[in-house]
């Protein structure tokens, strides 16, 4: 028989450096090419401006899977870390309260619940994000 010779240290150094120890998917923000889509500029947008776009919604659904899946879940179907997001409302509040967390990120006590994701201060340009709502709506559920 073989002997187990691993010890117990030799795991835990295995599992700390594997990021699918604690979620899905990518650790490091991607950039999104957002090529098909209307330049949206600077000044953000109170509503979705691309949604039911198909383009929109094909970028978004691969944007989400590289920079929102880890935490929200796969498809975002939520394992329970972050909030489930097919559950955001479809309407204008919905996009109200996406944008909010998008640019702002939620830190509470000093503590990074979720970073900003909207540039300057994250990684993603307001198409790619308006992107990713559009394709949330596609996989939305009543609550
Ligand atoms: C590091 C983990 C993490 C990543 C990555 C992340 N989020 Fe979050 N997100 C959270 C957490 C945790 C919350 C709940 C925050 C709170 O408790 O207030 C949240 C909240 C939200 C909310 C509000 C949901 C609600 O019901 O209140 C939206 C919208 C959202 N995230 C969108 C996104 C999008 C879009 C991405 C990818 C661009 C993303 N998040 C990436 C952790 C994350």
């Amino acid at each position: 028989m073989m002997k187990m010779t691993i010890g117990v240290s030799t795991l835990l150094a295995a599992l700390l450096a594997s990021p699918a120890v604690f979620a899905h998917g990518d650790v490091v923000p991607h950039a999104v090419d957002t090529t098909g889509l209307d330049p949206l500029g600077p000044e953000w947008r109170d509503e979705n401006p691309y949604r039911g776009n198909p383009t929109a919604i094909e970028i978004g659904k691969h944007a989400f899977a590289a920079n929102c899946a880890r935490c929200h879940g796969i498809d975002a179907i939520s394992g329970g870390i972050a909030p489930d997001l097919r559950k955001l409302d479809k309407g204008s509040l919905g996009d109200e309260w996406f944008q909010e967390r998008v640019r702002n990120g939620a830190v509470r006590n000093g503590a990074v619940y979720m970073p900003k994701f909207a540039e300057p201060d994250g990684p993603l340009s307001q198409e790619a994000l308006w992107a990713i709502r559009s394709w949330l709506d596609t996989v939305a559920i009543d609550q």
